[in-house]
């Protein structure tokens, strides 16, 4: 034994000291985008059931919570709306009246400084549900590419920051730049979910949006989750076609490929920790089977070692509050 030799790594973990001075990775408020879903009416504040401490908001209820979230240091929200008006073109989408075009110029009003960032896509507000126009039962994608073009002019127009299409029909950030750029809107950014796998993770969102397809799946437009080089095409046509930011959706189950495009893109990508990752840590965490701070700060950390520079999160706020705590 006297001449053995081996490295002892735990030298540099004997104290919290110590192990802070060679952490490599660290969340900041800085790096969340906060999810908030809107609604018309008034004194509306619905919890969803699936997603504990997520609710819908009307616009009265709104300048509170937007207050909490500036207040707390995070930069940047993504604004989603379930409208009262369905139709089978998601005209409530592009309605310069929309519920999504009022909320963001409510927010812009008060909190100018605040990044908010427009989700682009029809499902919400389709009547079958889907993300795109259907023709006997098939999403057709390029007539759709006009409806999202004119979406994020709309959304630009009441003042978004970031235009976010999270439709997945080919062509939908050049059609969306294209608008933009011909609307005068040449500043505003393309954060794209350029790669976003057809996952089971959005359950507890499409209750929250009440955006499930009422006939199939989206199976012919998002990804097959078994796709890992599928994801780097993707990524790649949304950098030739203008995209500013990468979004990889879910994160958890696709570190892997966070990792991989962040490699090959050298682009701002930003990791969706979606709904369905979202409840199942507040589920087991309220069964007492987990250590809900301790769970939600390794589970985004882990983002951030995979490559993530953003990372849009239902924990955003308690992840600030619970960092702020440690510091
Ligand atoms: C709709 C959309 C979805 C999410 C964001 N935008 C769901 C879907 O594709 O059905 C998922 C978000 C989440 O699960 O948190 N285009
Ligand atoms: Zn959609």
């Amino acid at each position: 034994m006297k001449d053995l030799q081996f490295r002892r790594h735990r030298r540099l973990r004997g104290s919290a000291s110590i192990r802070k001075m060679v952490r490599e990775t660290h969340l900041h408020p800085e790096d969340f985008i906060y999810p908030i879903f809107v609604v018309e009416g008034t004194n509306v504040t619905n919890e969803v059931p699936s997603m504990p401490d997520v609710f819908h908001l009307s616009l009265d209820l709104l300048d509170a919570e937007v207050d909490e979230i500036v207040s707390l240091g995070i930069p940047s929200i993504i604004v989603f709306g379930v409208p009262n008006s369905k139709d089978d073109v998601g005209s409530s989408a592009y309605d310069a009246n929309g519920i999504v075009q009022k909320a963001i110029r409510q927010i812009k009003e008060k909190h100018p400084e605040l990044t908010v960032i427009a989700d682009t896509c029809l499902c919400q507000f389709t009547d079958h549900g889907h993300c795109g126009v259907i023709e006997d039962g098939k999403i057709l994608n390029d007539p759709t590419l006009d409806l999202l073009a004119k979406t994020a002019v709309s959304q630009a127009e009441a003042g978004a920051d970031i235009i976010a299409p999270s439709n997945m029909m080919d062509g939908f950030v050049a059609a969306i730049r294209f608008g933009l750029d011909e609307a005068g809107f040449t500043d505003v950014p393309i954060m794209s979910y350029a790669v976003k796998f057809a996952s089971a993770y959005y359950g507890p969102f499409r209750d929250a949006a009440h955006s499930s397809p009422k006939f199939g799946d989206r199976k012919t437009y998002q990804m097959d989750p078994a796709n890992r080089l599928e994801a780097l095409r993707e990524a790649e046509s949304d950098m030739e076609e203008g995209a500013d930011f990468l979004i990889v959706k879910p994160a958890l189950s696709y570190l892997d490929v966070i990792r991989e495009v962040k490699d090959f893109s050298g682009f701002p990508v930003v990791a969706y920790n979606v709904s369905g990752e979202y409840s199942m840590v507040k589920a087991a965490s309220q069964n007492g089977w987990i250590n809900e701070k301790e769970v939600v700060l390794e589970t985004l950390t882990s983002m951030k070692r995979a490559g993530a520079d953003l990372i849009l999160t239902y924990h955003a706020k308690d992840a600030v509050r619970w960092l702020n705590e440690s510091e």
